[in-house]
């Protein structure tokens, strides 16, 4: 079922445009799941508006990233789109791509013959101006004029003729989101997919693998893991199963500011400026996430000469590790639940639990700058310890929401919700 979004292109309180989108809605819902979005909960567009001030700015955008489709309802005012609606649509084209490529579809309600006919021109020229860029479905007007006279007093549209327009033209738009989407499977499918999981290997120092092998150690290991690029863009994230952060991905390739609640925008880029600075290597986070004790790490990506590659960012539950912690799996001498030996044991035996199961090394080495080594950096290793950031309350361990400061300094989701 395609998830359409729907733009009421008014803030007036009473909108037939409003009614016919409550109509598409309930008349189409075997074909699309359409949601209706009220552009009045917007600010009025300025550049200068405040980024703290731009949260519905940015729900609107994730869900325009969410949806497979955008239908705009113009009503016409002065022969022209209404301001509020161009303001929302400013919103949607400014230091955003959003509607880059995004099959959109305009309908239209007015009180006069000529049906909002010009608004609807209007709209159509704006959304594929070069900042829209959106897939406009050609052809297809729905002109829904002597609003009054058209709906029934329960909100049906019960002009036969216009009904029978907007169905034919509602199911070319689906028809048409669909062709996009083929298209795109091709595209990917084509000249990456399959030579991606092919024979190929990866040279490490420290060994061989293959694509398929990488791609499967981020999907099993207990941690998520994400990757915001050296010029601040969301580049990666693991695909693993049951993930703490949902990621989506159409965030791929945004600007870490565009893909963030705008409050929690100076918290992310306190910690990938003080990444990219040198000041510090690692921020650590215990929190709790989806019920449980969760810890995010956000480490310094650095080239072996320590040359800042981009932040990335750990995520997962310690649950299981906190139980064993609890249960005294680290006391001395060995739980009897655990099976776990103490660190001083001698030489291993084959079968000991403490014995790494592939090189046979025990845990008690001083092996802790293995992580730092591996960020190319020598200070502020991650022991372990919990680095308290506060600039960005890094150590806090209450549930946050998605305008807390506490977001997620990969993507920008917040714990609980994301
Ligand atoms: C400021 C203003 C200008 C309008 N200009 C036009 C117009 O140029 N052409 C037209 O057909 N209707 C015009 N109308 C009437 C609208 O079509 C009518 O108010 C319609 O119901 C608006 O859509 P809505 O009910 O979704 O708000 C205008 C209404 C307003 C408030």
């Amino acid at each position: 079922m395609k998830k359409i979004l729907a733009l009421v292109g008014t803030n007036a309180n009473f909108s037939y445009n409003r009614l016919l989108l409550k109509f598409m809605k309930k008349h189409f819902k075997q074909m699309a799941d359409i949601e209706i979005y009220e552009i009045s909960k917007l600010p009025a567009f300025s550049v200068d508006v405040p980024l703290e001030e731009q949260t519905e700015v940015w729900k609107l955008k994730q869900k325009v990233k969410a949806a497979d489709g955008v239908v705009f309802s113009t009503p016409e005012y002065d022969h022209g789109i209404p301001a509020a609606l161009k303001s929302a649509v400013e919103w949607l084209s400014y230091h955003t791509t959003v509607l880059k490529h995004k099959p959109v579809m305009v309908v239209g309600v007015s009180y006069g013959r000529q049906a909002s006919a010009r608004s609807q021109v209007q709209m159509r020229q704006i959304l594929i101006s070069p900042d829209c860029d959106a897939n406009l479905l050609p052809g297809n007007e729905v002109l829904i004029g002597g609003a009054t006279h058209v709906f029934s007093k329960d909100g049906r549209l019960i002009n036969e003729e216009m009904r029978d327009n907007l169905e034919q033209c509602f199911t070319h738009f689906i028809e048409y989101i669909q062709v996009f989407e083929n298209a795109d499977e091709e595209e990917v499918e084509m000249p990456i997919k399959q030579p991606r999981i092919s024979e190929a290997y990866i040279k490490f120092p420290t060994g061989r693998l293959s694509l398929k092998e990488v791609q499967q150690i981020f999907s099993t290991i207990p941690f998520e893991v994400d990757l915001v690029d050296s010029t601040d863009h969301f580049a990666w994230y693991s695909d693993k199963p049951n993930r703490e952060h949902v990621r989506d991905v159409a965030s791929l390739g945004e600007p870490v500011t565009e893909c963030h609640p705008p409050k929690a925008v100076p918290a992310v880029m306190a910690i990938i400026n003080s990444f990219r600075d040198g000041k510090r290597d690692v921020v650590t986070r215990p929190l709790w996430m989806n019920g449980h004790r969760s810890l995010i790490q956000y480490y310094a990506l650095r080239d072996v000469d320590g040359h800042y590659l981009g932040t990335i960012e750990f995520t997962g539950s310690v649950e299981y590790i906190l139980n064993l912690f609890e249960k005294g799996a680290w006391n001395k001498g060995a739980d009897a639940s655990t099976g776990a030996s103490k660190h001083e044991d001698a030489a291993p035996a084959a079968g000991d639990d403490n014995v790494d199961a592939s090189t046979g090394a025990s845990e008690s080495s001083d092996d802790t700058s293995a992580a730092a080594t591996s960020t190319g950096s020598a200070t502020n290793e991650p022991t372990g310890i919990e680095e308290t950031d506060a600039d960005t309350g890094a150590s806090e361990s209450g549930s946050v929401d998605a305008d807390d400061d506490a977001a997620d300094a990969t993507t920008g989701a917040s714990e609980e919700d994301d």
